[in-house]
């Protein structure tokens, strides 16, 4: 089975070939440049670019494949959680070329598609494990039993991770998503010159809380009228140190909890090399393991959806001729496939 992956539920058009046998062939990437100087995304304007875009990029993804239509055995693409028009433009695409080239095609949860990305690399995770879910809408513990079985540990109460990178690096003048600048400028800074609070890891659970943070870095910054490079740094440098702490506290507590030894870490702020680093630190104390996807998988990408396309067509599971999307769906709201079900990587 050969599938073609879509995504667009966002500000990235992706397109990627996953072979059941022979794992991923080819993926290209467009991020969307039109957004930053909005300061957030503009969904229109992401739609418009995915119109333009996508055909493209699938032809660059099969090309670099070495497949042509008549290799393709089954189309996937991102049907929620996101955008709703550019959501559409993915769904239109997979569905008329599944039409077109006589294959069944699969609506994928873009969040299970961040979820399994770390099966894509030459050392998968072994299921069950604890999934940390880290992006710009979403900051998820979960408990992922097998394929398709999630259970929500926590979450976030307001702003996700991602989100909170994104804003304080707005107030430190980094653009628009600002998360990997301020974690580029937060290796040049002083980890000891700032100290802020690292939320509800005194409070029992594993729910998050990120809002207080932003604040409180904008705060920090009204302090200093003239905001030089070392001072930007090291507030930088504070923000990210208290939600790595953050994260790390919860993580750890849901392998205690579960008594599961292998954590995985997906989503954009996976990307980040101090999460990253003391992840990698904290599970060697817990006798745990820690998996992440490559750096380009952490973010959106076609890769992951055709992965979980090919598990879910392998499965039996397809989609009828009509063409839907779902912008609000809960990750514990998908379908469960059967335990028996032919996985492959
Ligand atoms: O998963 P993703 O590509 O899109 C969503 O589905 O949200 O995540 C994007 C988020 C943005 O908030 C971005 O600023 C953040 O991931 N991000 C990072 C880093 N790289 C991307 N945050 C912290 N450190 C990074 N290195
Ligand atoms: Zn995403």
């Amino acid at each position: 089975m050969r599938i073609l992956g879509i995504e667009t539920s966002c500000d990235e058009t992706a397109a990627a070939v996953y072979d059941a046998e022979k794992g991923l062939l080819g993926h290209a990437i467009y991020s969307q440049e039109a957004h930053s100087a909005y300061g957030g995304v503009v969904p229109e304007l992401a739609s418009r670019d995915h119109v333009r875009k996508a055909i493209p990029l699938i032809e660059q993804a099969l090309l670099e494949a070495k497949s042509s239509a008549e290799d393709i055995t089954g189309v996937a693409f991102t049907a929620g959680p996101g955008l709703a028009g550019a959501l559409l433009v993915g769904a239109c695409i997979g569905r008329s070329i599944g039409f077109a080239w006589n294959v069944p095609t699969i609506g994928v949860h873009h969040l299970e598609g961040h979820l399994l990305a770390p099966m894509l690399e030459s050392n998968p995770p072994v299921f069950p494990f604890v999934a940390l879910l880290v992006s710009g809408g979403h900051t998820q513990l979960i408990k992922v039993a097998r394929f398709g079985v999630y259970e929500l540990l926590g979450e976030s109460v307001d702003d996700a991770v991602g989100e909170a990178f994104d804003k304080t690096a707005k107030l430190l003048n980094l653009g628009y998503p600002g998360g990997a600048a301020l974690a580029e400028l937060a290796k040049k800074g002083d980890p000891h010159r700032f100290h802020f609070p690292r939320p509800m890891i005194d409070r029992p659970g594993l729910d998050f809380s990120f809002s207080g943070l932003k604040t409180f870095a904008a705060n920090t910054i009204t302090q200093f009228p003239l905001l030089d490079e070392p001072t930007r740094a090291d507030i930088a440098r504070a923000f990210q140190d208290a939600v790595v702490e953050t994260l790390l506290v919860k993580c750890r507590r849901a392998l205690r909890l579960t008594g599961w030894k292998t954590l995985v870490v997906a989503g954009g702020v996976g990307a980040n090399w101090a999460l990253r680093s003391a992840l990698e630190k904290m599970v060697s104390l817990e006798n745990s393991s820690v998996y992440f996807p490559r750096q380009v998988f952490c973010t959106d990408n076609a890769a992951m959806i055709a992965y979980v396309g090919c598990q879910r067509l392998l499965a039996g599971e397809q989609n009828s001729l009509a063409i839907q999307v779902y912008p609000r769906w809960p990750l514990t709201a998908i379908p469960i496939t059967p335990q028996d079900a032919n996985f492959k990587r």
